[in-house]
C-alpha cells in the first residue's frame, strides 16, 4: 500500500541521515518496486503535468506525468536526483559539454531507458533530455536533493545544442501544451 505522506517522511528522514542520494534512492527503489501499489495509491495517471508533492530546502518531490511521445530538451539540475518510474517509460539521453566548444555546446554521451521498478540516480552535474516513447502516459516520481524551484540552471536548445538559462515557466507550459494535445486526441 502506497502512502504518500509516509513516502515523503521516509525521503526526508533518509536525506537527513545521509545527504547524498544513496539513502533516498533506497526509499524510491523500494517504493517503485511495487508499481501497482503506487497506481492504487496515486491513481492511474489521467493527464500530463508536474505536481510538487513536497518542496523544501532539503528535497523536492515531484509527480511527473509525461504525455505520449513528449520530449523535454536537454537540461541540468545542479543537484542530485533520483528518478523512479511506476508506469510507462522514460528514455533518457545523457549529454556532456563538448570540450573546447563555444557557447556551452553539448554532445550526446549515453542513454538509458527507464521503466517500472527502475530507480535511477542522477549526479549533480548530469545533463539529460527525456522522451516518453509510448503512445500512453508515463508516470514517475522525481526526488531532487534540494529546492528544485529555487536554483538557476541551464537548458540547451534542442536544435542548436547551445546553452541558455532554464526557463521554468516555458517548461511548465510545455507540459500543459502536451497535455492539451493528449486530451484532444
Ligand atoms: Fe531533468
Amino acid at each position: 500500500m502506497f502512502d504518500l505522506d509516509r513516502f515523503i517522511a521516509e525521503c526526508r528522514d533518509a536525506v537527513a541521515a545521509d545527504p547524498s542520494h544513496k539513502s533516498v534512492r533506497e526509499v524510491v527503489a523500494r517504493t517503485v518496486s511495487e508499481p501497482a501499489a503506487i497506481l492504487n495509491g496515486m491513481g492511474e495517471p489521467r493527464s500530463a503535468g508536474v505536481e510538487a508533492l513536497y518542496r523544501g530546502s532539503d528535497l523536492t518531490i515531484l509527480s511527473v506525468v509525461w504525455a505520449p511521445r513528449m520530449t523535454i530538451m536537454p537540461h541540468n539540475h545542479l543537484m542530485w536526483a533520483v528518478i523512479g518510474v511506476y508506469t510507462g517509460r522514460e528514455d533518457n539521453i545523457f549529454w556532456r559539454r563538448t570540450p573546447g566548444a563555444a557557447e556551452g555546446r553539448i554532445e550526446a554521451a549515453g542513454a538509458k531507458s527507464l521503466g517500472p521498478r527502475d530507480a535511477e540516480p542522477l549526479g549533480r552535474d548530469i545533463i539529460h533530455s527525456v522522451t516518453n516513447p509510448l503512445s500512453r502516459l508515463t508516470g514517475a516520481i522525481h526526488v531532487y536533493g534540494g529546492d528544485f524551484f529555487a536554483v538557476s540552471r541551464s537548458e540547451w536548445d534542442p536544435e542548436t545544442l547551445q546553452e541558455g538559462r532554464y526557463d521554468l515557466a516555458k517548461n511548465m507550459r510545455l507540459f500543459e501544451e502536451a497535455n492539451a494535445a493528449f486530451l484532444r486526441a
